[in-house]
């Protein structure tokens, strides 16, 4: 099934940001998240067991060069952004929807408020610092379609109860 970005953005309010250690903990993990109401995962090539096949792309940051691969790969995708320029260079390749990242330390939510006033078709997804207990004021913002982060797989031996937990808290956030 081909998603567009604002369909991967809009199955759930949050997208879990997943670091996998170990082979064999990925469908764990990833079985406890979906169970647990978050279909959307978000894997980072910070390890290199990482690489598969994917749904969307997600990148740190834009360049035009990775703008213009992204595009012609027909795969969704949502490239970071900080700055009015960084939206800019996106919109000149035709894109609208970025994550905004690092999220808390690029300004937080008076930030992403300040780009997203003069960028108005501009989609959010806050990623970086982002916690369960300020999921919330993020999701409230109408410029922000979800958020990301890592807290949801908790750091140490994989318990898939806890994830499931933290996963199901998570899906019930809206703005
Ligand atoms: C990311 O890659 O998007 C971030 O590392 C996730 O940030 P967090 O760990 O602060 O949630």
């Amino acid at each position: 099934m081909t998603l567009t970005v604002d369909q991967v953005m809009e199955l759930a309010p949050v997208i879990p940001v997943l670091v996998i250690e170990r082979i064999e903990d990925a469908a764990p993990i990833a079985e406890a998240l979906v169970k647990g109401g978050l279909p959307t995962l978000e894997v980072t090539m910070r390890t290199p067991i990482a690489l598969a096949g994917a749904q969307f792309i997600v990148s740190p940051g834009l360049t035009e060069t990775l703008g213009k691969a992204a595009i012609a790969s027909g795969v969704a995708f949502l490239p970071g952004i900080a700055t009015a320029a960084d939206i800019m260079r996106g919109m000149d390749l035709g894109l609208s929807r970025f994550k905004f990242f690092p999220a808390e330390t690029s300004g937080g939510l008076p930030a992403l408020k300040a780009l997203a006033a003069p960028f108005h078709t501009a989609r959010f997804c806050p990623t970086g610092g982002i916690k369960f207990e300020t999921a919330g004021n993020w999701l409230a913002e109408s410029a922000v379609k979800c958020v990301g982060g890592s807290w949801l797989v908790p750091k140490g031996p994989v318990d898939t109860h806890r994830i499931e937990e933290l996963a199901r808290a998570a899906a019930s956030l809206h703005g």
